[in-house]
């Protein structure tokens, strides 16, 4: 076994090596993962662990699902690469399986490799539609990594260099739990976010903004859920000012919020421009632009994409979304979800430093705090409770501007069984960083 464990040491100190440093792994001993099937992971030490947040909430049928791995087989053994230069079946089939499932007349795509790729299509073509470039997002947002991404992220420590891209402002993000007034209803938070919207516009940009880009729900913010009604009035208004409602379902598209295919769908919003990537694949890079022709026209000059839209993806993408169609993953979703839900609050009940649970479906997350009068973020709290859960063989995500909110976004194909036995991990881990405190 020592060997095994030095491997897993031998190979994170050859990372370090060759890989940027600012890569961050999770644990202040990274773990290194060699293998995964369904909800489990092994480690190189031969470390099984239940893996509850999926790869970023990316491998969301689960890892290596056999459907998957051999549509990829057999399109790798046939046709590999090709460039949009040239068309595929495999793309178009993956194209018409996503509009199938896309709300309203969101009907044409364009693939590319990554979110960030995806984000930057939807604001390129925002852009040249208005023929107008600013641009307003949310605070706490995350949107990627390319220079426009980070400009549209709101969070210090993913933004890199200040004054990434100009023509960006931030509105307040529809945090309830943290929001500066007392609201005690909907309606009246609604109402808070949307005059600061209104007054974004006004003050900080020309009064001509190209569109409104918000995540449903905040990912790396810490799976911060709008309140009710929420989307259909800042939809409104950024159109009542001439631009386009863009939505970033990039971690909570495809069924992760239950019920509905789009989290968007819950607020009853069809967005103008929808941008999707992680789970859209089962863990495959497969990133995705999708809009209404009349937008997609717009589009100035050519475009193409030398991966994007690649055969052996597409093939991989269209086998996933045959399964989340088949299993219908969104019931699956809500009913694992209330299961897990129902655990979480639990644990709150239990431990003052659970200071709010949120989420829908199996996007569940904890938000950590030392004091729940003060809310002070639970960031020393939220690092024990990591290595505990490694420690009980769980792996859980960490989100939030401090690091303190505990993300959940298993497997939607997760059974019963699985949810109650990470449920009973997380309740020792919890139990365990509880006696350290003590
Ligand atoms: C909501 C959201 N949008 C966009 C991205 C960027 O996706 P990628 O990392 O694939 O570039 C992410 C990544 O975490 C995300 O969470």
């Amino acid at each position: 076994m020592e060997s095994v464990v030095q491997r897993g040491v031998e190979i994170w100190g050859r990372q370090q090596d060759v890989i940027f440093d600012a890569v961050r792994p999770f644990y202040e001993e990274p773990l290194v993962l060699t293998e995964g099937q369904g909800v489990f992971v092994t480690d190189a030490d031969g470390r099984e662990y239940l893996d509850f947040f999926a790869g970023i909430l990316t491998t969301s049928l689960g890892h290596c699902h056999p459907r998957i791995v051999s549509a990829v087989q057999n399109q790798a053994g046939r046709l590999g690469h090709t460039s949009t230069l040239y068309v595929t079946e495999p793309q178009v089939n993956a194209a018409e399986r996503l509009v199938a499932l896309t709300p309203g007349e969101l009907d044409r795509v364009f693939f590319t490799n990554s979110g960030s790729e995806a984000i930057e299509t939807a604001l390129s073509l925002a852009r040249m539609h208005t023929g107008r470039t600013e641009i307003v997002a949310l605070r706490h947002a995350y949107h990627g990594r390319t220079d426009v991404a980070r400009s549209l992220t709101a969070h210090a420590s993913w933004r890199g260099l200040p004054s990434l891209v100009a023509g960006v402002t931030h509105t307040l993000a529809p945090y309830p739990y943290r929001a500066a007034i007392g609201a005690t209803s909907d309606e009246e938070l609604v109402d808070y976010y949307a005059r600061d919207l209104v007054e974004a516009i006004e003050t900080t940009t020309n009064g001509r903004p190209a569109a409104l880009i918000a995540e449903t729900i905040q990912g790396v913010g810490g799976f911060i859920v709008p309140p009710r009604g929420y989307f259909q009035r800042v939809a409104e208004i950024i159109r009542s000012y001439g631009g386009l409602f863009i939505s970033d379902e990039v971690q909570a598209g495809f069924g992760r919020t239950g019920v509905h295919w789009f989290g968007i769908e819950h607020w009853q919003t069809v967005p103008d421009i929808v941008v999707m990537a992680k789970g859209i694949a089962g863990g495959l890079p497969v990133g995705a632009t999708v809009t209404r022709a009349d937008i997609s026209d717009s589009w100035r000059g050519k475009t193409l994409s030398t991966f994007g839209g690649n055969p052996i993806c597409m093939a991989g993408m269209a086998a996933a979304l045959d399964v989340m169609v088949e299993e219908d993953v969104r019931a699956r979703a809500r009913e694992r979800g209330d299961q897990l839900r129902a655990g979480l609050e639990r644990l709150a009940a239990r431990f003052p430093w659970i200071g709010q649970v949120r989420g829908m479906g199996l996007m569940q997350g904890m938000e950590l705090v030392e004091d729940r009068v003060t809310k002070e973020p639970g960031a020393r709290v939220m690092k024990a409770l990591l290595q505990a859960t490694r420690e009980e063989g769980l792996l859980i995500g960490a989100g939030g501007l401090n690091g303190h909110v505990v993300r959940l976004g298993p497997s939607l194909l997760i059974s019963e069984n699985e949810v109650a036995e990470g449920l009973t991990r997380l309740e020792r881990a919890c139990a365990a960083v509880e006696e350290g405190r003590s």
